[in-house]
């Protein structure tokens, strides 16, 4: 049995005040980790004031990280510093970097080897755009980057990973995949970690769906076999609404 994990990526919202606010309402309400994994992945500023107050039952994410240790990288932060400070997670690749910033998988591949030295988790995102959708090059591109982006880890690292399989036409738009079309597509992510490493690897990697996940899907979603959790971003900014996704998750 894979134990569920429900991340929230707050991408680039909420000052301080409003941080800590948030986790004053959570940090009571979270269920027991040995149910749910549950995860809330900040913006650089906000990571230590997190750390130093989150609850037993929640840990605190990056949504970057650079794969040197340090050097002269202005305006980067790296793996090494984040871990240096409490945070447990890291978002690797999420198509906004990808498309906004460049990120390659290249060096996607380093940041996955940096972060399982140092010792975060890492959370992998993959997905289609809507064209690609359309054209059925869907496998082609997620397994091409699968492929890359997994170059050379070991199959006990592969183990530990998360993936989040998040359809670029499904994020902050509204627009969720169908369960079925989720579904489908977190399995075809398990049978290519299946043809890469073995069945072992594949039965034990947790992979989240990710694109518009709120309150009113995802006890559906978490019904579906291959989806293991969610990966939130607008719904994941109110207190409430995190409560209730994380609760879904174990019902
Ligand atoms: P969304 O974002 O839930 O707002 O669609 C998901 C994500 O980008 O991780």
């Amino acid at each position: 049995m894979r134990k569920p994990i429900i991340a929230g990526n707050w991408k680039m919202f909420k000052t301080r005040d409003e941080a800590l606010n948030f986790m004053y309402q959570v940090n009571e309400k979270m269920p027991s980790n040995k149910l749910v994994d549950s995860v809330v992945c900040a913006q650089f500023t906000v990571l230590r004031d997190l750390v130093k107050r989150q609850g037993d039952e929640l840990k605190i994410g990056a949504q970057n990280m650079h794969f040197a240790d340090e050097g002269a990288y202005t305006g980067e932060v790296s793996g090494l510093m984040i871990k240096s400070i409490g945070v447990a997670y890291v978002i690797i690749g999420h198509s906004e970097r990808r498309a906004m910033f460049n990120e390659t998988d290249s060096d996607i591949n380093k940041k996955l080897h940096k972060a399982f030295e140092v010792e975060l988790n890492p959370i992998l995102c993959v997905g289609e755009s809507l064209e690609e959708r359309e054209n059925n090059l869907t496998e082609k591109k997620i397994k091409d980057q699968l492929v890359a982006d997994l170059a050379n880890l070991t199959k006990d690292q592969v183990r530990d990973l998360v993936i989040a399989y998040e359809p670029i036409w499904a994020i902050g738009t509204g627009k969720t995949a169908t369960s079925q079309i989720a579904d489908e597509t977190c399995g075809f992510i398990r049978k290519t970690i299946e043809e890469l490493y073995d069945k072992e690897t594949s039965e034990a990697i947790r992979i989240q769906y990710g694109g518009s996940v709120k309150t009113s899907n995802i006890d559906e979603l978490m019904s579906m076999p291959n989806i293991d959790g969610a990966l939130i971003g607008g719904a994941s900014l109110k207190a409430d609404d995190f409560i209730t996704l994380v609760n879904a998750a174990i019902k």
